[in-house]
């Protein structure tokens, strides 16, 4: 055979491959064995998302960072010991990611109904929809049975993480490596209406771009000045309109030039993505559908199934 074709057949096989594992997945996976699974972590996160709002966008993302980085299966839980370097020292997640503790706490919960039944990764799934709903945005039927990393990839966080520097091109592209159309990226891209950014994520584009509204640029600056030995974590939220309700208002404030990120304002920047913004901000329905759609897709990223990988008694930790 041309090895083009067997090429072709490799890929064919590995795509077959792939989405046999993400066809796994049920939302039905722990009506017998867990019951109560959901439910109790519902109840978790209700009550760590009304104490501080900010945490349900803190778990949305734990769960982006996770199915970006070898698929979605809890990898980024995962803590460095003397002889184990995971994701969480990799420069998109160190100093940055957070509700690693709720994550425990939650596990700890979901034991104390199913011994090693449920795993971290769907538990990600789960408490990332629960938050949304919590902020006021869409809910959707979480598929699961994805099971738990034995390892974790430092390398792989850093280069498969979209960093806030990437301009168009670089997000479809990092999208499309994880089989997420343009309108997936938009529709995910929309999870920055809720959350907060540190100041050195958006120094330079406060301080150096023109697609920036003056008067927003401007009252950004008091709190995080030019000079990086001024500090670089103070915070300012990633939707100045409604920082705490998951709406469609961020992609508002990109047609008003008040994205916070560069890799925000790129999305309404004269390219092809334009139209598919001004939709979302004037028609919520149409976001919450795509977002909701692009969360199932994301949520099928790689999962490991069946005998792959193990059921964690602890999050942060592989079985001993
Ligand atoms: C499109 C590429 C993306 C880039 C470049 C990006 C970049 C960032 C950056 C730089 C921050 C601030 C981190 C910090 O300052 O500590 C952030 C926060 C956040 N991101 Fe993204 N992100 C992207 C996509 C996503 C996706 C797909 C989601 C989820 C669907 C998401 C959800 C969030 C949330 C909720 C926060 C706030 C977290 C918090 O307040 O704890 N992001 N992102």
């Amino acid at each position: 055979m041309a090895s083009a074709s067997c090429l072709m057949l490799l890929v064919a096989v590995a795509m077959a491959m792939a989405s046999a594992a993400s066809g796994q997945l049920s939302s039905t996976f722990y009506d017998t064995s867990c019951p109560k699974a959901l439910d109790t972590i519902k109840t978790a996160v209700t009550a760590a998302v009304s104490s501080e709002a900010r945490m349900g966008a803190s778990l949305l993302r734990l769960h982006f960072h996770d199915c970006f980085v070898d698929g979605c299966d809890a990898s980024v839980l995962l803590a460095d010991t003397g002889s184990f370097v995971g994701e969480q020292t990799a420069a998109p997640n160190a100093g940055s990611i957070r509700g690693l503790n709720v994550i425990d706490n939650i596990k700890t919960q979901v034991e104390a109904v199913c011994k090693q039944t449920v795993s971290c990764a769907d538990i990600l799934a789960v408490a990332a929809r629960d938050s949304v709903v919590t902020l006021g945005g869409p809910s959707w039927t979480v598929l699961l049975g994805r099971r738990d990393s034995t390892t974790a990839s430092k390398t792989n966080a850093e280069n498969d993480l979209p960093p806030p520097t990437f301009d168009l091109k670089n997000l479809t592209d990092n999208f499309a490596n994880k089989q997420l159309s343009v309108t997936d990226m938009v529709a995910l891209s929309g999870g920055h209406t809720i959350g907060q950014s540190q100041c050195l994520n958006f120094r330079d584009r406060i301080y150096n771009e023109t697609n920036i509204d003056a008067a927003f640029a401007a009252s950004l600056k008091s709190n995080c000045p030019r000079s990086t030995s001024s500090g670089n974590t103070s915070l300012a939220p990633l939707d100045v309109a409604t920082p705490t309700a998951f709406d469609n208002k961020y992609f508002v404030n990109l047609q008003a030039n008040k994205g916070l990120l560069h890799s925000d304002q790129v999305l309404f920047n004269g390219g092809g993505t334009d139209n598919t913004v001004r939709n979302f901000a004037s028609n919520p329905a149409a976001f919450s559908a795509a977002f909701v759609t692009a969360m199932v897709n994301m949520g099928n990223i790689a999962p490991k199934t069946g005998s792959q990988g193990q059921i964690r008694l602890s999050c942060s930790k592989v079985n001993s």
